[in-house]
């Protein structure tokens, strides 16, 4: 299908500001979450059909702490993403996240579970 990408520094970003101070972004920076339980980011995601759509985040977490994010489509029962750590700030590399959606416009959000906060992100990508 069609890949589609979300730059994570135009989505709806809640506690969190966006930075471009480490190296390998794409696009003009990256999201920088707040350390804290809460900060995340809400960007759609644009169905043909219902069915399952592979999130790819490419995210780096220059920590040796896993950054948990839990993973909500439309509101619906959030489900734990584990963000381990990738050494460096600069380290970006990529997780997948696997929803269920509707056909037609739908809202994905990310929520920080932990008072690290979630991992600085990059980008969404879709299929
Ligand atoms: C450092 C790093 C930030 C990162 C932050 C964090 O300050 O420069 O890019 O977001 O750590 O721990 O979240």
């Amino acid at each position: 299908g069609t890949l589609t990408r979300v730059e994570a520094e135009s989505a709806a970003i809640t506690q969190g500001a966006v930075e471009s101070n480490h190296a390998g972004y794409s696009g003009t920076g990256f999201v920088n979450f707040d350390n804290v339980v809460g900060s995340g980011i809400e960007f759609p995601v644009d169905a043909a059909s219902a069915g399952n759509v592979r999130l790819t985040l490419r995210y780096a977490n220059g920590t040796s702490v896993a950054r948990p994010m839990s993973v909500s489509v439309n509101g619906g029962p959030p489900v734990v993403r584990d963000f381990p750590g990738t050494t460096t700030w600069d380290g970006w590399t990529n997780a997948a996240v696997d929803v269920s959606v509707t056909a037609g416009a739908n809202s994905v959000k990310l929520v920080a579970t932990t008072a690290d906060g979630g991992p600085n992100l990059d980008r969404i990508s879709l299929r």
